[in-house]
């Protein structure tokens, strides 16, 4: 389109620009990764990116010139237990004096965080999330999942959801709400009664109220199983709800193949899945191996073997689990340096697994994750001149700039 004038609303040129190419998304196994290009601009009209190319050939708008600046699409966090209210460090301390995650499963964990969201207002909910959510968006993120399983009860779970929606409208950023819907199994019930109540009450009212866009269980000896996650299966797809799955995080259960087999959009954590379940989300049309470093590192878990979920050819997304318990990191840029550093991800594919890919376990893809004319402009300006810059730096906050939409909404 060079010599064409253009009409745009916003425009930003960089000394580099990196983007997934979104052809093929999400982007599986041994790529194609994004490539990095120099000088090169991004227009914008209405929200909608109008132009990605040389600096040079945007002609009739003055780019705002980022030097020394990297432009990549806007980070995308997949996996996230927003909305939550209140922290618990001090079950941090207590695991750094000894006790697991699964000692505190009872007095704290789960059952603590349920336990302070019933106890919060719902204005004392949203004011504790706003100001998380407008940090999320300071460190890149221009779309993010919301999830429920801090109720654990029906009515309790609903309030969680309507709470995520109205979280999700006053946010600046995209959202998708997941009903977590067997997280913990609450206290007086039997395992099986409550997955009753699951499939007979919950997910139906949740549907009908058109609350959430997906339906999770995680799957763990404390908490459900393979068979739990089948029935959930069965029950979301009645209401035309996709399945997702905390699989094999503290042990391993097959929860990672049985996601598969059920179709469903993502398997998550995956410190202990077996060979056959990284054969399984190798050979998975739809399900995303979403890989959580930051509760590995926080918890002292043991890694994944990402290089074989990759060789496998999988689609491999990265998300902070932005949680109290595992995982009180909000910053996309962390988690993918941790990916890089613990896990063995190059810079480059992590860029896809933070953007793309977690497009694609969200149901959002290509149109979130990618930099293409057409799609929605959410996109950040990184303050190095090459994407490995983020990975290299962990603790650093990247990002100079924040856009979803083509609307500012981080940045310094
Ligand atoms: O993804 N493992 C289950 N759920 C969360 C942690 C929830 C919590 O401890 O509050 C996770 O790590
Ligand atoms: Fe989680």
């Amino acid at each position: 389109m060079s010599g064409v004038p253009h009409h745009a609303s916003g425009a930003i040129a960089a000394t580099n620009l990196v983007t997934p190419s979104g052809d093929r998304a999400p982007v599986r196994g041994d790529g194609p990764w994004p490539t990095e290009a120099a000088e090169q601009a991004v227009a914008w009209e209405d929200g909608v990116i109008t132009y990605v190319g040389q600096a040079d050939g945007l002609t009739g708008v003055e780019p705002e010139w980022f030097e020394g600046c990297t432009i990549a699409p806007g980070f995308v966090d997949c996996h996230t237990h927003l909305p939550f209210a209140g922290w618990r460090a001090d079950e941090f301390e207590a695991r750094l004096s000894g006790l697991s995650y699964r000692d505190l499963h009872g007095e704290g964990g789960i059952y603590r965080s349920a336990r302070m969201l019933a106890a919060a207002s719902e204005d004392e909910v949203l004011a504790f999330c706003r100001s998380l959510v407008q940090e999320m968006a300071e460190h890149g993120t221009t779309a993010l999942e919301l999830k429920t399983g801090y109720g654990l009860s029906v009515e309790a779970e609903l309030r969680q959801a309507r709470l995520a929606r109205r979280l999700s409208e006053e946010a600046p950023q995209t959202c998708s709400v997941t009903l977590l819907a067997c997280h913990a199994v609450p206290e007086g019930m039997e395992r099986a009664d409550w997955v009753r109540v699951v499939c007979d009450e919950l997910i139906p009212a949740a549907a009908r109220e058109r609350l959430v866009d997906a339906v999770d269980v995680y799957v763990e000896d404390i908490a459900f199983s393979v068979d739990d996650l089948a029935e959930v299966a069965g029950c979301a797809s009645d209401v035309g709800l996709p399945l997702r799955c905390h699989a094999d995080q503290l042990g391993p259960s097959g929860a990672a193949e049985a996601a598969v087999a059920l179709a469903a959009r993502s398997a998550d954590h995956l410190n202990h899945v077996s060979a056959t379940g990284i054969a399984a989300l190798g050979g998975a049309p739809t399900t995303v191996a979403v890989l959580l470093p930051t509760s590995t590192l926080f918890l002292g878990s043991s890694p994944p073997d990402v290089r074989a979920l990759l060789d496998a050819g999988a689609a491999v997304a990265i998300a902070t689990d932005f949680n109290p318990g595992t995982s009180p990191v909000l910053s996309m840029p962390e988690a993918i340096a941790t990916a890089c550093s613990l896990y063995g991800l190059q810079p480059l594919e992590a860029l896809a697994a933070a953007t793309v890919n977690a497009s694609a376990a969200l149901g959002l893809a290509p149109q979130r994750g990618t930099l293409a004319p057409g799609r929605p402009a959410d996109l950040v300006v990184l303050d190095g001149d090459a994407f490995r810059m983020v990975p290299y730096r962990p603790g650093h906050n990247p990002v100079v700039r924040t856009f979803v939409d083509g609307e500012r909404v981080g940045g310094r």
